[in-house]
């Protein structure tokens, strides 16, 4: 039964979506997605917005305004397009900044768009500049300039495009040109969700994929999701995959923290990395501050990594700091890494 829904579900989304990748976690993902507001868990002030903003486009008969989406990944950017072009009643084209090489892939796809469709580009922030620039006209004037020929003959043809949404994802909004941040009709911040939604969410994705799991053992689960939808999705996956093969098929309390200790994530969420992070600059450097080259170094990690993998989370759990000095981690980093913190008047005594 769940797999005549999941194929179903799967052949549903190639048919609204170009879908290019076939990876278990993305197919899982996107059979778990809502497909309307109903269904789509937190984010309340956004949907809010955006129920009106579609009622009010339906009721002229316009596409929707070009919308941006920017929050942490695996948030719900991809999911809310989607939901925007269900309400609009219109396909969803997929695709992402770093996808579009050049200015014909863009004009390739926004060429065969039908009037009303949405256009979701996720990475926005990732796009080419010579993309962007014919980006700009297509999203004001539903035209782009595209140039002809090369040397003294090469000249700029103009080419109407059917009236489209653009929906822009990014999780790096700074990194957007202000030209065309200033294109969006409507800009929407997606926040963490709270424990409860992702509780929520675990619920309803157990539901859908027909998995037993205890009220109590969501609640554990959703703790360690880091507030993340596509985290808990993955975490509900793999511990049915242990109360399957371990136990009896049911996710109970003791299936998540015998599931979570083997994944080495915390009650926290955090996973090996962090915790790793986490012990090497309170014990090794007894707190901080560290700078970045150092903690990659004593960790054997890449300085990206740690950057853009690690510290967010630690510094959103308000378990790391950095100040002008480097790293440093804060009393709860040191309650968490199960360490206490030695006051720095104690440690000048020790000296
Ligand atoms: N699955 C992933 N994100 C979701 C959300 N916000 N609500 C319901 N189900 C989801």
């Amino acid at each position: 039964m769940i797999h005549e829904e999941f194929n179903a579900r799967r052949k549903q989304k190639s048919s609204a979506i170009a879908v290019t990748s076939t990876e278990e976690s993305e197919v899982f993902e996107n059979v778990l997605r809502p497909r309307d507001f109903e269904n789509y868990i937190g984010q309340t002030d956004v949907k809010g917005n955006l129920k009106i903003f579609c009622q009010a486009a339906k009721e002229r008969g316009d596409p929707l305004d070009h919308t941006l989406f920017y929050g942490p990944p695996g948030i719900g950017k991809t999911t809310l397009s989607l939901i925007l072009s269900n309400e609009m009643g219109t396909a969803l084209r997929v695709t992402s900044g770093p996808a579009l090489e050049k200015p014909g892939d863009l004009a390739a796809i926004l060429s065969n768009l039908k009037e009303n469709d949405f256009l979701f580009i996720d990475e926005i922030h990732r796009l080419r500049s010579t993309v962007e620039e014919i980006l700009y006209t297509a999203m004001e004037d539903f035209a782009i300039d595209l140039v002809v020929g090369k040397g003294p003959s090469a000249r700029t043809m103009r080419l109407n495009v059917p009236r489209f949404t653009l929906v822009g994802a990014t999780t790096k909004a700074s990194m957007l040109a202000g030209p065309l941040r200033d294109r969006f009709g409507h800009v929407e911040r997606l926040r963490f969700y709270e424990a409860d939604e992702i509780q929520a969410i675990i619920e309803r994705s157990a539901r859908i994929l027909e998995i037993d799991i205890d009220a109590k053992a969501a609640e554990i689960l959703s703790a360690s999701s880091r507030r993340t939808p596509r985290v808990a999705n993955r975490l509900l996956r793999r511990m049915r995959d242990f109360a399957q093969i371990l136990h009896q098929g049911k996710i109970t309390l003791q299936v998540v923290k015998e599931g979570l200790e083997n994944l080495s994530i915390d009650e926290k969420g955090l996973d090996h990395s962090d915790q790793t992070f986490l012990q090497v600059l309170c014990e090794k450097f007894s707190g901080g501050p560290v700078g970045l080259s150092t903690m990659a170094a004593a960790m054997g990690e890449e300085e990206n990594t740690i950057e853009d993998m690690i510290e967010p989370f630690l510094i959103r759990e308000g378990f790391l700091k950095k100040t002008p000095r480097g790293r440093m981690a804060t009393e709860a980093g040191f309650v968490h890494a199960g360490l206490k913190k030695i006051e720095q008047s104690s440690m000048m005594e020790r000296l």
